[in-house]
């Protein structure tokens, strides 16, 4: 018998430093996707806002709605994957008001989500408190959050100055009070990577923060060879299946243009009185 679905309270306690093996996530945004991520065992799906970029053809996150984020969480949750189901809250789904990134949230749950995750420094405890107050448990994201790209003027690492840095931690500190249960680490040094995960009680799950956080986490297209993007320097690229999936619609293309799709095999046949009714 496999181990048990990872569940929040599982992946709160989840702290290498108490011995807990590394947390695993990978975003998913279909059934198919999750069911791969699941069959290969990762503790967290992610329905990430990366969607917009890696499936939708955006080139950022800001085009993608709360209606959308919960079209692709059902999609994910059919599979029944099993994993914990974290579902990304898009950006201005959290920003106008605490009533209605809590209407939003509890969007994405009745999608199918476990819990939700969203983006920003100390300026988001109002609504992760209120979030939290509807029994909606919350992952921080801290560092290079893509939904901040125009702010940040593109997607570059963060945290590089020693303010910056002790301004992440503060961040993190305040949000583990106020109740996430882990946090998505991105695009940070290492040493910061290493000291956030350091200074709070909760897990990090790093992506391009370094080795010293409790889990790693990395978008589906980027770690199978599948994105159209040059993967950033942070991302290890396990297969090549785009250039697999195209050698093979490319084989396809040849037999039909050459005559040896369908083969006999290939057809259904119809009794000899239908062909010779039909010549
Ligand atoms: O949307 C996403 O894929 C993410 C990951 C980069 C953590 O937020």
């Amino acid at each position: 018998m496999s181990e048990a679905p990872a569940t929040v309270p599982s992946i709160r306690a989840r702290k290498r430093r108490d011995g807990a093996t590394p947390i695993v996530m990978v975003t998913a945004y279909d059934e198919p996707g999750a069911r791969i991520v699941s069959d290969a065992g990762v503790d967290i799906v992610l329905v990430g806002d990366s969607v917009a970029n890696t499936v939708l053809g955006y080139e950022d996150p800001l085009h993608v709605d709360i209606d959308v984020m919960a079209h692709h969480v059902a999609a994910v949750a059919r599979a029944k994957p099993r994993c914990l189901i974290l579902g990304d809250m898009p950006w201005m789904s959290y920003h106008l008001s605490t009533e209605d990134a809590v209407r939003n949230a509890a969007t994405l749950i009745r999608a199918g989500a476990h819990a939700v995750k969203l983006e920003g420094g100390r300026a988001r405890l109002p609504v992760v408190e209120a979030i939290i107050r509807a029994e909606i448990p919350v992952m921080g994201h801290l560092g290079l959050t893509p939904q901040s790209v125009l702010a940040m003027g593109g997607f570059r690492v963060q945290a590089k100055s020693v303010d910056a840095a002790e301004a992440l931690l503060t961040a993190a500190k305040d949000l583990t009070a106020a109740g996430c249960f882990a946090f998505v680490i991105e695009g940070v040094p290492d040493v910061v990577g290493a000291a956030v995960t350091e200074a709070i009680v909760v897990p990090t799950i790093g992506i391009g923060a370094g080795p010293s956080c409790d889990g790693q986490v990395l978008v589906f297209h980027d770690l199978l060879g599948l994105g159209s993007r040059t993967p950033p320097k942070f991302v290890r690229q396990y297969a090549e299946l785009g250039r697999i999936a195209t050698d093979a619609v490319a084989a396809f293309a040849a037999d039909v243009r050459g005559g040896s799709f369908p083969s006999d095999d290939e057809s259904y046949h119809g009794s000899a009185e239908l062909g010779e009714a039909l010549t």
